[in-house]
């Protein structure tokens, strides 16, 4: 596929009526969101080779800042060194295997507990506690077992394979060219920071955000905001990852006044938190357009759209950010990216909303474990002092999500319960559902070749 410039997504992406459905499978077998032998498949062919976001680089901004990343029985020691570098390590000393760390820390070396062997946070080995008991040693051939960790738009990613390709090569040109300019590295989580089991296949999560037509039975309220007409919607298919966007317009109501999209537009904060500060200037524009009785009446070109990308170009770059890489359409579109294997993402000018699934460290099939994050665009002074912390849930629904979220979060649980009856074979996806589908034929082919 040729490339797209940065910025031109939506006029350039393939439309959902143009896709190639012959090429996708539309059935799915239900075995795979609650298979043991299927998810031990997943494990060796996906997870132990497949390049995954372990967290932020400014959650490490100092050196000898580390923290453990475990998938499955697979932990990994992630830490910042002294040339500023973040490196992963596998968590096992090089002695006799004791694990290393748990949970995180700054630390000038790692030491391990059991015959006190030290390491370096380059891993190299330094000491052996008694060496006087230890007899010759080759300190070179003893460091901790490296695996390769990379860093793009402020993630921190590692991939369990000594030997994976590039993350850039992982990634590809069209997705570091179509996220770069939203300068996601110098966006903080504000508001939203949350880990929590769920009673649901790591996929059903993945499933569930790859797609917009459970809006219709899951978020009502979206849309009269989200505009799902046939043919609207755009896609667009990088490597193992790609893009979905639906044009952010108010006007599927039937007959929808210029008004009610101004409402619709007044409403988007309960999903869109950050639409919130561009109001004022949203509201100043529209009523450079009111006549004297206060009725609205835009001129020719002018919409609600349009008036909506303007006031957010102009509240953000009054803020600060940078936004001349971003088109009209980035302003207020909320473009869904998704990164093989578990990384979902709606981006718009100034702020994104991640959402990650992983299976469950007990190996059940049937629970995940999700992390979503709201980040937000600020100005560096601003940005430690509205910082939200992670928060960890320990008591399952007590955690207040914002709306579309929560509904997916009852949702998405429902729909395992279904999933596990054995008398239920393969799911239907249908036409809007085409990015699951390709989520799946991607998943197909790891699990056929992990080449
Ligand atoms: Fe770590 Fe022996 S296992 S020092």
């Amino acid at each position: 596929m040729a490339q797209i410039a940065p910025g031109d997504w939506i006029r350039n992406t393939v439309p959902l009526d143009e896709l190639d459905f012959d090429a996708l499978n539309l059935k799915i077998p239900v075995e795979r969101y609650s298979s043991l032998g299927f998810q031990e498949h997943e494990r060796t062919r996906v997870w132990m080779i497949v390049w995954q976001i372990v967290g932020r680089a400014d959650e490490l901004p100092q050196a000898g800042d580390w923290k453990v990343y475990t998938i499955f029985d697979q932990s990994f020691i992630i830490v910042r060194g002294r040339d500023e570098k973040i490196r992963g390590f596998v968590n096992a000393c090089r002695h006799r295997g004791n694990a290393l760390c748990e949970g995180k820390g700054r630390a000038k070396r790692f030491t391990c507990p059991y015959h006190l062997w030290t390491f370096g946070i380059d891993g190299k080995l330094q000491g052996v506690g008694r060496p006087d008991l230890v007899g010759s040693i080759d300190k070179d051939a003893h460091g901790l077992v490296e695996v390769p960790v990379d860093t793009f738009a402020g993630f921190i990613f590692l991939n369990p394979d000594p030997d994976a390709k590039p993350l850039a090569e992982a990634l590809g040109r069209s997705v570091i060219d179509g996220l770069s300019p939203y300068k996601l590295d110098e966006m903080t989580p504000v508001g939203m920071d949350v880990r929590e089991e769920l009673n649901c296949n790591w996929k059903v999560v993945m499933d569930a955000f790859s797609e917009g037509y459970h809006i219709i039975g899951v978020h009502p309220e979206l849309l009269s905001v989200i505009d799902l007409q046939a043919g609207n919607s755009r896609h667009g298919v990088y490597g193992d990852h790609g893009m979905a966007v639906s044009p952010f317009e108010v006007k599927n109501t039937a007959n929808c006044s210029v008004e009610q999209q101004v409402q619709g537009v007044r409403d988007l904060p309960g999903t869109f938190p950050t639409v919130a500060e561009v109001l004022p200037m949203f509201e100043q524009m529209v009523n450079r357009y009111r006549d004297a009785a206060g009725e609205l009446m835009l001129p020719k070109g002018v919409t609600v759209r349009t008036l909506l990308q303007q006031a957010t170009r102009e509240t953000l770059t009054l803020k600060g950010l940078d936004v001349s890489g971003l088109s009209d359409d980035q302003m207020g579109d909320s473009q869904g990216w998704f990164l093989f294997p578990n990384f979902f993402m709606t981006i718009r000018a100034g702020e994104a909303t991640t959402i990650m699934a992983f299976p469950h460290p007990d190996g059940d099939p049937n629970r995940c474990v999700w992390h979503v994050t709201a980040y937000m665009w600020l100005p560096t002074a601003f940005r430690a002092e509205h910082r939200t912390d992670l928060v960890e849930v320990t008591e399952p629904g007590t955690y207040p999500y914002f709306l579309a979220l929560q509904q997916d979060y009852d949702q998405m649980q429902r729909q395992q319960v279904g999933l596990r009856n054995r008398g239920m074979k393969h799911i239907s996806l249908i036409r809007e559902e085409a990015s699951v589908a390709r989520f799946h034929a991607v998943l197909d082919r790891y699990l056929a070749d992990p080449a």
